[in-house]
């Protein structure tokens, strides 16, 4: 009987022991996981972490491809390259009077143009190398509540503006004396960006086109419109045209979505690219 009873109590020692051991051995597996899962959660919220930081400090910059000097190699332009591309010299307000023309109605439909570019009664628009204002005063009676700045480097093509919108009696025109590096906008201010025949100018077109871009509001669109250079029909030099390929090339430097190009103008690419929102 003790024997027997010896032997019950040992066995529920051995089964209490075991079953002290098992939950033990399962509470420690439990803290071991909950504490793997937690460090792998920690692991991965700090790589994430880092990772926004790391790019909050980068993602904003975009990288200069830099520019060569060929004089040699010129043909016709500032002998100044930029990603394969030589950049044209400025055209001088002497000859103003071309971009006043008669036929250039029908050759770059203008109206057209400014009716294709979406805009809205309250937009800000900035007309960058806009010159006698051709474009800027077709545009101006669209955006009402808004206003058109009107942006150039030469103070002479200004002045030639400033008349004009005496004339027209415009009131949401503002005229503003840019540099050949920076075009002198606002950060965050500007909704749509029309560039006509001047992108090509550009000395600097990677810090103009740095600082269109960070005035562009989130969602805010570049309208670029350049002679085709794909097209040997269009009777202009080639220093002073643009393939589709080479603006979409030089536009990829910058967080810029390309959405699409119009290909309804005799001579042009109209082409729109848009800021992420
Ligand atoms: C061929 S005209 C075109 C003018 C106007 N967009 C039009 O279609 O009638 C080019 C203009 O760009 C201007 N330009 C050149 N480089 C510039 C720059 N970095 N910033 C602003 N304007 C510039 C020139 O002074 C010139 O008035």
């Amino acid at each position: 009987m003790s024997g027997f009873y010896h032997s019950c109590h040992v066995r529920a020692r051995h089964t209490r022991f075991t079953i002290m051991a098992s939950l033990l051995l399962l509470f420690r597996i439990r803290i071991r996981r909950v504490l793997k899962v937690n460090i792998m959660k920690s692991l991965k919220l700090l790589a994430i972490i880092v990772t926004v930081a790391l790019s909050a400090g980068t993602s904003q910059a975009a990288e200069n491809p830099g520019y060569e000097f060929d004089p040699g190699r010129s043909q016709g332009g500032i002998g100044k390259f930029y990603m394969g591309r030589e950049i044209s010299g400025v055209m001088g307000h002497q000859a103003a009077g071309w971009l006043e023309r008669e036929q250039r109605t029908h050759e770059e439909m203008p109206d057209e143009v400014v009716a294709n570019m979406g805009l809205q009664p309250d937009h800000v628009v900035a007309d960058i190398g806009a010159g006698t204002g051709y474009f800027t005063f077709r545009m101006a009676p669209l955006v009402p509540q808004g206003k058109v700045l009107a942006t150039d480097i030469q103070p002479e093509m200004l002045a030639l503006l400033e008349r004009r919108k005496a004339e027209l009696g415009i009131d949401n025109v503002e005229p503003v004396l840019g540099r050949i590096d920076d075009p002198g906008l606002p950060e965050n201010s500007v909704d749509v960006v029309l560039l006509v025949d001047a992108y090509h100018e550009f000395s600097h077109p990677f810090e103009m086109m740095d600082g269109i871009n960070d005035a562009l509001k989130p969602g805010g669109r570049v309208i670029l419109i350049e002679y085709r250079a794909e097209d040997d029909s269009v009777p202009i030099r080639p220093l002073h045209k643009m393939s589709e390929e080479q603006v979409v090339r030089e536009m990829s430097v910058f967080d810029l979505h390309w959405d699409d190009t119009l290909d309804f103008l005799p001579w042009q690419h109209m082409m729109i690219f848009s800021k992420p929102e």
